[in-house]
């Protein structure tokens, strides 16, 4: 583990007492209350999945798997040793964590004995932001809210793209509506400051997994998970930004739950808004150098990291070769 130190164990929000979030909930097993929902093609899901990753890491080098700690990104760890492809997994640690998820770098290392990259954002940037604009910046406007994801989360991630040719995250078109349309591969065009572009694929092996799924495998497979998901945090990014959720409330309802739907992503993965576009969808991800006309979903963000990503969703059917 390459982390600055850890959170201190035990550490509660109190932000979540502040906005009515129930502060700690009984311990409930999420296996016991999910795992029996797996869809009717569970098995082949799977066969895909690990189709998928060694299809990619075939064709991608270096890739690398984007993790939250949530379990979603659990599981494609368990798939990715399971697939035997040659892949780093890094985290973007905000230094806003809740203290279980920064724990849990340490026990995926420990039980696949391999190591995970942190990237943490620029400390003299973080601490600017707060000397200005205070630890409770992001509930007061979406501005605000933003440029705290765009240090904490955005600038890191190109750090840790730099030259990655391929990246893998846990997205599951059932996790919201702006989802709706993730693709098993997606391909993003990278507009470097000399005019040059490039291409990046994003890679989702999860993309038709229900939760039911999920955490179908995570009981099959022993996976580790975080506490948190035991605690009703289905959906888990930082600790002021998430709270726990009730019975009847969506998925991602305990992630900046002040703000409006349609405001709810930090930026990682503003392609599948992009996706609207309406360009990719017949797009196959061998034809890099025959991407349309892109589009910008990053244009509001500040200038100084206005270079570059410019999405394009596109779709391929894994070879079910496995
Ligand atoms: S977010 O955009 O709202 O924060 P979400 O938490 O649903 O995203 O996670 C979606 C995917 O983004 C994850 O499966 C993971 O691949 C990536 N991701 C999200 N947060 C992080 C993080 N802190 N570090 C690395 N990858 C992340
Ligand atoms: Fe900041 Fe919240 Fe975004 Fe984390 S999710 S980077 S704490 S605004």
């Amino acid at each position: 583990m390459t982390a600055d130190a850890p959170l201190a164990d035990g550490a509660v929000s109190s932000l979540g007492d502040r906005f009515g979030a129930p502060a700690a909930a009984p311990a409930t097993s999420a296996i016991t209350l999910y795992a029996r929902g797996a869809s009717a093609g569970f098995d082949r899901k799977v066969a895909d999945a690990l189709a998928l990753l060694r299809d990619a890491g075939r064709r991608f080098s270096p890739i690398t798997q984007a993790s939250s700690l949530g379990v979603e990104d659990m599981v494609v760890t368990d798939l990715l040793q399971k697939s035997g492809i040659d892949a780093s997994i890094f985290v973007l640690d905000t230094r806003k964590l809740h203290a279980e998820t920064v724990a849990l770098i340490g026990r995926l290392e420990a039980h696949y004995g391999r190591t995970v990259d942190v990237y943490t954002p620029d400390l003299a940037v973080a601490a600017a932001f707060v000397a200005e604009n205070g630890e409770d910046a992001m509930y007061r406007s979406l501005g605000l809210r933003k440029a705290c994801c765009d240090f904490r989360k955005m600038v890191p991630l190109e750090r840790a793209l730099a030259g990655k040719q391929a990246w893998i995250t846990g997205l599951r078109r059932e996790q919201s509506n702006a989802r709706a349309e993730v693709h098993d591969i997606e391909l993003q065009r990278i507009d470097g400051h000399d005019g040059a572009s490039a291409t990046r694929a994003k890679v989702n092996p999860l993309a038709g997994w229900t939760w039911g799924d999920v955490w179908h495998y995570v009981d099959l497979h022993g996976v580790p998970y975080s506490p948190l998901h035991d605690r009703f945090f289905p959906s888990i990014g930082c600790e002021p930004c998430t709270r726990a959720v009730t019975l009847g409330e969506d998925f991602r309802s305990g992630r900046w739950w002040w703000e409006q739907e349609s405001a709810k992503e930090c930026g990682l993965h503003v392609s599948q808004d992009a996706g609207a576009d309406g360009d990719g969808a017949a797009l196959e991800a061998p034809g890099f150098e025959s991407l349309p006309g892109a589009v910008s979903s990053l244009a509001d963000r500040p200038a100084s990291h206005a270079a570059p990503v410019r999405p394009i969703t596109v779709s391929t059917v894994p070879e079910s070769s496995e």
